[in-house]
């Protein structure tokens, strides 16, 4: 293996050590509300991750967990609670959320200001405008694990693979954004063959749920290679790039898991925290 691996552990740790020094300072105890709805066994596996960090730097958790028979009323009305909950800074639904549940117009019933999840309309309005605002947790800690390697993006060539709104849209617009200055391509499941432009990308990141997608063919030598893939196989967790592989001809990769999963973690403490502060102001 001829590529450095990007450890998102180490990096997320510095993260959470930031909020954790940041809690004190806000002088009241800050709350992250989570909400699980449902039995499915990954979200179970994640909620209980993000409440353990959580306490971890001093937010609070909160979690309510529903049956997968609950109503969207009732999710609506659970969500309302918390709005109007002074002592909530954050408020996470995981999703998915069971069939018959309309994940939008739950989404859409958080206060955006207390939406740390940065998936709200208004928040996703606002990056797209350039405007401050909670950006999304995935997207967020991908740029934040590159700039603590010190990997230039400012006038880099990225190649986004995969278009959802969870990752690959909302990092298209923070990477282009006027600051950071990155030259982005978006590419998806219709785009046919993806080596050609792939093999263009300085920084080439791969967000499309498809294991081992990604391929040493499709990665120019050198290039940095970001890995947001979550698949769960039947022999394992594995990414959408094929690690081992890349690795010999990449200059730099994430691995997974401990690539981008834990910078996602970090990130939802930290927007909790700008969360937390903008609110203090107005309380
Ligand atoms: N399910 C998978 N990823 C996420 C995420 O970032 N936020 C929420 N709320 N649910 C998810």
């Amino acid at each position: 293996m001829t590529a450095k691996t990007l450890d998102g552990k180490t990096v997320a740790e510095a993260v959470k050590a930031v909020v954790a020094a940041a809690v004190p300072q806000l002088g009241r105890t800050p709350g992250l509300a989570t909400v699980l709805v449902g039995d499915d066994s990954a979200s179970h596996t994640y909620v209980r991750g993000k409440r353990r960090d959580a306490e971890s730097v001093g937010i609070r958790s909160i979690h309510h967990e529903l049956p997968a028979t609950t109503s969207q009323d009732e999710v609506i009305a659970l969500v309302d609670m918390l709005n109007a909950d002074d002592e909530i800074d954050g408020i996470l639904v995981q999703l998915p959320l069971p069939d018959g549940l309309h994940s939008e117009s739950v989404v859409e019933r958080i206060d955006p200001a207390k939406d740390v999840d940065g998936l709200h309309p208004v928040n996703l309005g606002r990056l797209l405008l350039g405007r401050p605002g909670l950006r999304p947790c995935t997207p967020n800690g991908v740029i934040r694990i590159l700039e603590h390697y010190r990997i230039p993006i400012a006038g880099a060539r990225v190649v986004v693979v995969g278009r959802s709104f969870l990752v690959g849209r909302p990092l298209a617009l923070m990477l282009s954004e006027k600051g950071v200055d990155a030259t982005v391509s978006i590419a998806h499941s219709r785009s046919g063959e993806l080596a050609p432009l792939t093999t263009t990308a300085d920084i080439l990141v791969a967000a499309a749920g498809v294991p081992t997608l990604i391929t040493a063919a499709h990665v120019r030598p050198g290039a940095t290679v970001v890995d947001v893939g979550v698949n769960r196989t039947e022999s394992g967790l594995v990414g959408d790039v094929d690690f081992d592989e890349v690795a010999e001809v990449a200059g730099a990769i994430t691995p997974v898991p401990g690539g981008v999963g834990p910078m996602t973690r970090a990130m939802l403490l930290s927007n909790t925290i700008d969360a937390a502060r903008a609110r203090t102001g107005r309380l």
